[in-house]
């Protein structure tokens, strides 16, 4: 089926919240700027019909954003709607029906990962999976070993090619962001390595707490929420090898065999806290043992990385809202100008979200008899977030079979290695106030090489000119 489009999306879990926060907004976007004009079938059990599914859309679209009248009217025009029981043959009989003459359609996955196995098998003893590709969202499994199975699962049906699953970071500009501006600045890559670089962080702060997914979240936990996928794919874009060929898996495949050099992160290497508050959220148990933040320190394996500490961090109810990433140089082999100059002067900082900045540190003399400089921060780009939104870009590549922006099985696998020692409880687990940086203890994992380098609160707003001092 190689690049042919997809003539059919049908989504699972269609009455949901991903559907109405992600998925209607998405198919507005796509309706609307990319000509997307394929059956649209959502499935659900809900007993509903298909004049309430539409009404659900309209709500979905009028909280975010609306949607012009003509987009609006394509759009329910191309809805379809199923409902009935993942369990129940009949259900997959009726979408089967609804398919009618298209061949190639497209299956997103928007239910919980328990329900993957029956969904999976309904389409494929219905004749629906044939020729088809299958979307499915984070998180996929809760450690290594659930994540084979849901692999297995769905390749009873699908070939590895025709499997996307979604880490919505990668839809993200910013992110791709990282790549672009590594590989096509030749600049960097001979600096980009143990030799110069001195330290890597990588931030991914909110001020928000778990809000209404309590239940969820205290199921889950930072490392499973984010850690394991969105910093880890930032991370491989990061520090990864150059993609070598032309071939269409050249930079997943670099990812991966960076990330199977990442050693798993060593308990001793990680500081978990949970804010104040945390436990008293409905759906959260009232003794829970759930991490809201957790900071770790890793390592690479490989010549271009060895003993180059890497650390990350994530936290809810952060004082900022912000993804950042800083990659610290080292300093001259010695002080020429004898000046007390701090580590991180010299370094290139990229913030991933909520806007895009790409920022270059270095040192300048200042103006006067002596020589005594200043840290100064080259702003290589500053702008909002982009025009096109992840989900969009995303389901939009799933369409057309463009698997690049998704997570391929080994990779998926290789993450939930790396955090595997994580996976239980890591104690202690350090209280925090709303607020703050996460608990003081985070502190003594960056010490021997500084300190966090904590994201602008808010954005800096943007300036005439093209240097600033931070
Ligand atoms: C999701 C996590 O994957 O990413 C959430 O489940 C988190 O907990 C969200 O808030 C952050 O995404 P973004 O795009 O707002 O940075």
């Amino acid at each position: 089926m190689a690049e042919l489009p997809s003539d059919a999306f049908i989504f699972f879990g269609a009455t949901g919240d991903l559907a109405f926060k992600q998925i209607f907004p998405a198919l507005r976007g796509l309706v609307r700027d990319e000509e997307f004009d394929v059956p649209i079938i959502g499935v659900a059990k809900a007993g509903w019909h298909l004049e309430q599914f539409r009404a659900r859309a309209r709500d979905s679209l009028d909280h975010h954003g609306g949607a012009d009248p003509d987009t609006l009217r394509k759009l329910l025009g191309l809805l379809r709607y199923v409902d009935g029981d993942y369990a129940d043959p009949a259900t997959f009989a009726r979408l089967r029906q609804e398919l009618g003459a298209t061949r190639r359609p497209l299956h997103y996955l928007a239910i919980p990962p328990d329900l993957f196995a029956p969904v999976v098998e309904g389409l494929a003893a219905s004749g629906c999976a044939a020729n088809g590709r299958v979307v499915v969202e984070k998180p996929f499994g809760h450690d290594f070993a659930s994540a084979v199975e849901l692999n297995g699962i769905l390749h009873r049906c699908f070939p590895e090619d025709a499997i996307f699953r979604i880490d919505h970071y990668l839809g993200k500009e910013p992110v791709q962001n990282i790549l672009y501006t590594r590989f096509s600045n030749p600049m960097f890559e001979p600096i980009w390595n143990r030799t110069y670089v001195r330290s890597i962080q990588i931030t991914m702060a909110e001020t928000i707490g778990v809000r209404d997914r309590g239940r969820f979240y205290d199921g889950t936990g930072a490392v499973r929420d984010v850690v394991q996928n969105h910093l880890l794919q930032v991370l491989a874009l990061l520090t990864m090898d150059p993609p070598t060929g032309e071939h269409t898996e050249a930079v997943r495949d670099e990812k991966v065999r960076l990330l199977k050099a990442v050693r798993p992160i060593a308990t001793q290497d990680v500081v978990c806290g949970q804010y104040t508050g945390y436990r008293s959220v409905p759906g959260v148990s009232p003794d829970s043992a759930t991490e809201t933040f957790v900071a770790a320190r890793l390592y690479i394996d490989t010549w271009r990385w060895a003993d180059v500490p890497i650390y990350l961090r994530a936290g809810k109810k952060m004082p900022a809202t912000a993804t950042e990433v800083w990659v610290e140089f080292g300093r001259p082999p010695r002080e020429t100008f004898a000046e007390n100059v701090r580590p991180v002067s010299s370094h290139m900082r990229m913030r991933i979200s909520p806007d895009i900045e790409i920022g270059l540190g270095l040192r300048v003399k200042q103006p006067g008899e002596r020589m005594v400089g200043k840290d100064v921060e080259l702003i290589l780009t500053r702008g909002g977030t982009a025009d096109l939104p992840p989900y969009q870009r995303l389901l939009g590549d799933a369409l057309r079979g463009i698997g690049q922006l998704f997570a391929r099985e080994d990779f998926v696998e290789a993450q939930w290695r790396v955090v595997a020692p994580l996976l239980s409880a890591v104690a202690p687990l350090y209280p925090y106030d709303a607020g703050t940086w996460g608990p003081q203890e985070a502190a003594r994992l960056v010490a021997p090489n500084g300190v966090w380098l904590n994201p602008a609160v808010p954005a800096p707003a943007p300036t005439q000119s093209s240097a600033n001092v931070r």
